[in-house]
């Protein structure tokens, strides 16, 4: 089968710039909340009295009650703003499958890397915030009664991967394309977000394997 690979570039305009603005400002917030996220999860480690301490101190001073809604909104935001880019037809994917063999470049697997991971955890991301965010407060007890249940284990074996492989080649990305990143740091950049992808999946696996080890 012969497959069409013309690609059509739309005008430059100013909104769209305003857009990928967006998109960019979304990104670094949800890049930040996440590895937050992972180290507040993996307080655990150092038993239920940490998780809970931190856990109080959010709901105390309306971090949680209003801060998961802002990330829920934020998070859904970024979709949409990343969404115009996303190749939804299956001849869209076709093109872009035929492209990237095509180009054998590193970092446009890594958008591909991207866009699959986008999807996944649009769905688990979004089923997790409601889950937590509709059965406040927290406690290192239902957090560890969730992921006992087996279900929620495997859940987030699933999340994680996707969440950090999306978050760490994503501010890659963003550091490429404004500029941040020079195109001889490149490589640096790159093994550097590679040791730190690694460190953030140790930790999930690590906070997971705890809180199957938390007696309730
Ligand atoms: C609205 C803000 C969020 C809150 C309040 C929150 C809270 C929590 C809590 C309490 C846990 C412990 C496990 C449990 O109770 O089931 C957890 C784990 C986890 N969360 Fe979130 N979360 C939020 C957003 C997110 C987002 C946006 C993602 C990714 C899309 C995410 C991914 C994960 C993963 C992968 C775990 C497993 C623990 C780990 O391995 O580090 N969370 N979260």
């Amino acid at each position: 089968m012969r497959i069409d690979s013309t690609v059509y570039v739309p005008a430059v305009s100013r909104q769209a710039a305003y857009l990928d603005w967006l998109q960019m400002l979304t990104g670094i917030c949800l890049v930040l909340f996440m590895y937050l996220h992972a180290l507040f999860v993996a307080s655990i480690i150092f038993g239920t009295r940490a998780f809970n301490a931190l856990a109080h101190f959010f709901e105390h001073y309306y971090l949680a009650q209003v801060g998961g809604p802002i990330i829920f909104l934020i998070f859904l935001t970024h979709f949409i703003l990343a969404a115009r880019k996303i190749p939804f037809s299956s001849e869209q994917q076709k093109k872009l499958w035929f492209q990237s063999k095509m180009l054998a470049h590193r970092d446009t697997w890594l958008w591909v890397v991207q866009i699959v991971s986008a999807m996944i955890i649009l769905i688990m991301g979004a089923i997790h915030m409601w889950v937590v965010l509709t059965d406040m407060p927290f406690s290192a007890d239902k957090s560890a009664a969730r992921i006992q249940s087996g279900f929620w284990l495997t859940f987030y074996l699933i999340l994680l991967p996707m969440v950090e492989l999306h978050v760490g080649i994503g501010w890659y990305r963003l550091g490429v394309k404004w500029g941040f990143i020079k195109s001889q740091a490149r490589k640096k950049a790159k093994r550097f977000e590679f040791y730190l992808t690694g460190f953030f999946i140790l930790l999930g696996l690590v906070t997971l394997i705890r809180f199957l080890f938390v007696k309730i």
